[in-house]
């Protein structure tokens, strides 16, 4: 692993959010003092949720969400671990006022700021903050292997998790699809990332050192030991047979992406995509 990211996984997650306010308070103070930012995007120090292009990235999952999930503008939106509004933000372009939003996370200055920048503009769009132990993004909480989303049955069109169970363990993994069916109306529909372990990626990642998953803990694997929700992959087979399928969910679709080495020009995205529907 590089040793940047392992440093990076070395510090307390409070500590990984300070540095991260600090070192880009300049071009904050900057961008707000000048008017660069606008309302609906997040000061760079406050987007913990991963580098890149954070309205680029946004609108382009938007597209996916819509030609390959059918995503309609009057849908009902569950977004499960919905970070700091990359989703949400280009959603509020796309849902009409018949649509909504429901956003939770486990990270409580996302969904703060959230709350003050999309729900006071868009009172369709709700968030939660539900505190669940995640290693890598939080010290401590509720365990998410038991969590009950806090919703009614079959509420929902569409969940979305970007990004989300690539950081989440078997067991947790395994409660949420469960859950996901229940929250889902019959043939609806759910988008989620993924690392999918496989033949291919097995054989392109050993030649890969910057992105590789070396613990192996039989049916998942783990980029790092002591933060074991820094990245996991999930063994392909097992995941589908074992894990969607009992949930009583279906896979319709599998996009896979360029992390362990395929050839990003023909990959929608750097995680692959699977798209599941409720039975
Ligand atoms: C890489 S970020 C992606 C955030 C967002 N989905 C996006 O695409 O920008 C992973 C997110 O998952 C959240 N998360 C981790 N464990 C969670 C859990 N058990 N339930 C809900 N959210 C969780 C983290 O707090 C973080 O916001």
């Amino acid at each position: 692993m590089p040793t940047l990211r392992k440093f990076y996984y070395f510090l307390p997650p409070a500590w990984r959010f300070l540095a991260r306010r600090l070192y880009y308070l300049p071009v904050d103070l900057y961008e707000g003092l000048s008017g660069r930012r606008g309302p609906m995007a997040p000061p760079r120090g406050l987007i913990y949720t991963g580098s890149g292009d954070f309205r680029a990235q946004g609108e382009k999952m938007r597209q996916y969400l819509i030609e390959l999930a059918g995503l309609q503008p009057h849908h009902r939106v569950l977004d499960v671990g919905c970070g700091i509004g990359r989703i949400a933000v280009p959603l509020t372009a796309y849902l009409d006022e018949r649509g909504s939003y429901e956003g939770f996370d486990v990270v409580e200055a996302g969904v703060r700021w959230c709350e003050k920048s999309v729900s006071s503009r868009y009172p369709n769009f709700r968030f939660r903050y539900v505190g669940l132990d995640n290693d890598l993004y939080r010290s401590g909480g509720g365990n998410a292997a038991e969590f009950r989303f806090p919703y009614p049955d079959g509420d929902f069109d569409l969940v979305v998790l970007t990004s989300v169970f690539t950081h989440m363990l078997p067991a947790e993994v395994a409660n949420y699809l469960r859950e996901i069916a229940r929250v889902l109306r019959p043939g609806g529909r759910c988008f989620a990332t993924f690392f999918l372990w496989n033949e291919e990626s097995a054989r392109l990642s050993r030649n890969n050192p910057h992105f590789s998953f070396p613990y192996d803990h039989g049916h998942y694997r783990l980029m790092d030991e002591q933060v074991k929700a820094a990245n996991v992959a999930f063994e392909e087979t097992h995941l589908l047979r074992e894990m969607i399928g009992p949930a009583g969910l279906k896979a319709v679709q599998v996009h896979y992406g360029y992390w362990a080495g395929r050839n990003k020009e023909v990959c929608k995205d750097f995680q692959d995509i699977l798209v599941l529907e409720a039975r």
